[in-house]
């Protein structure tokens, strides 16, 4: 985890970008007026984002007032999330997930690499291209060891990594090459490593298995067709002879 303190060297000012002010925005108009507060998590995020990467105090001030929130509790929100960094980053943030299923599967090696190739967790390296920290789970165990990369082009994991899968990401990253997320390995997101060896046969998935149903259960009855009506002709009247006419 990165310090939860704030950093020693702090800007004089901040203000929203104009796309962040945008996103600020879109989320204050999600809460009623009275509860515009319950908008400070994303409204530090996107601080965050437009400001490189951390939070400076200055941004935090700026975000109580606009909320009408006491700057000690907007304070303690960005302190306690850990997504919240409080010092300077790296172009790229590395995070690298040491939760047992992690650790398990090496997520020491990628520690190793980071110290050696970055320095302690925290710092930003020489070149300002990175800094890194040890996260919780990051739910993605089944693709473990894994970090998430954070930079000006979002939030990415990269998965199922080793030492050299490691050294491989972070050359490319340092040569600004864009940088596929996902696994590092032969696997499909979390599918099996490898080719499918479960659902492949396709009947399952073409309807061909289906019983075929005589009626649709539930389906509304369908409305009775009555025959029209004819009219019935009637008898034509027998003429019968008046009294008179028989006379
Ligand atoms: S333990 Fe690393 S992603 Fe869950």
């Amino acid at each position: 985890m990165g310090s939860r303190q704030l950093a020693k060297q702090q800007p004089k000012s901040f203000a929203f970008s104009a796309s962040g002010e945008k996103q600020v925005k879109y989320w204050l108009k999600k809460y009623p007026k009275t509860k515009q507060r319950s908008a400070v998590i994303p409204m530090l995020w996107i601080a965050q984002k437009d400001n490189d990467g951390w939070l400076p105090e200055i941004a935090m001030r700026v975000i109580g007032d606009r909320l009408d929130m006491a700057y000690i509790r907007v304070l303690e929100v960005a302190t306690f999330y850990t997504m919240f960094n409080l010092a300077p980053v790296g172009k790229h943030l590395i995070q690298v997930c040491g939760t047992t299923p992690c650790m398990l599967r090496g997520s020491g090696d990628l520690i190793k690499i980071c110290q050696s190739r970055i320095g302690s967790a925290g710092t930003v390296s020489d070149d300002g291209l990175f800094s890194w920290a040890e996260v919780e789970c990051l739910g993605a165990c089944v693709n473990a060891p894994m970090v998430q990369i954070s930079n000006a082009k979002g939030d990415h994991y990269y998965e199922d990594l080793d030492e050299i899968s490691m050294n491989s990401l972070l050359d490319e990253l340092a040569s600004g090459k864009a940088v596929m997320p996902g696994p590092r390995i032969d696997r499909q997101a979390s599918a099996p490593i490898g080719k499918s060896l479960t659902l492949i046969d396709k009947s399952l998935f073409d309807g061909s298995k289906a019983k075929k149903l005589k009626s649709i259960p539930n389906a509304p009855s369908k409305p009775k067709t009555s025959k029209p009506k004819v009219a019935k002709k009637k008898p034509a009247a027998k003429k019968t002879a008046t009294k008179r006419g028989a006379k």
